[in-house]
């Protein structure tokens, strides 16, 4: 199960990272144009957001595994603080994404409810921008002490 959750959650941050890309590209270009927003702009809005929804549940559930890095920092408590690898995935990882949904869902009712097509553009730029920053801080890239390697072992 937990083999599973890794390499589902390992596979779906390539998703997340483009979606949100092209969430960040669109809202560029269309601030460029000065025009409504494209349907492929609202479109890159959305599946970012539920991409990132998915990533972020996967996540959550493997604090429930025995086994996993996530349960075993939990059962450590206190010390885990002292531990970088283990208060990166208690903290440090699960902070930053959380602050990555929050931001994306933010943009995206602000996006929805602004009246004009240039602020429109300008909110989607700015959240989907910071929960696209915030995503790539808080990844365990291979080069980092505590990193995982860049795909899923097939
Ligand atoms: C609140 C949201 C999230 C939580 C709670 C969470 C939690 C976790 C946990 C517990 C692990 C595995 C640690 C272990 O080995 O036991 C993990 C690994 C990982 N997470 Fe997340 N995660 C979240 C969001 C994200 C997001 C949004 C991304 C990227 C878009 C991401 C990318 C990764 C990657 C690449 C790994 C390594 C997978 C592997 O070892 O193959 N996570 N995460």
């Amino acid at each position: 199960m937990l083999t599973a959750l890794l390499f589902l959650h390992n596979l779906l941050r390539w998703l997340v990272i483009v979606a949100g890309a092209a969430a960040v590209g669109t809202a560029l270009s269309g601030l460029r144009r000065k025009g409504p927003p494209s349907a492929g702009e609202a479109r890159a809005g959305l599946v970012f957001t539920i991409a990132l929804d998915t990533q972020v549940l996967i996540g959550l559930a493997m604090y429930g595994i025995d086994g996993s890095t996530a349960r075993a920092a939990m059962a450590a408590g206190g010390a885990a603080m002292k531990d970088g690898a283990m208060r990166f995935w208690l903290v440090e990882h699960p902070l930053m994404m959380v602050a990555a949904l929050v931001l994306a869902h933010v943009g995206r009712v602000l996006f929805k409810r602004a009246t004009d097509d240039d602020r429109k553009h300008r909110r989607a730029l700015t959240f989907f921008g910071l929960a696209l920053l915030a995503i790539l801080a808080g990844m365990p890239w291979p080069f980092l002490a505590h990193g995982r390697s860049l795909l899923p072992h097939f």
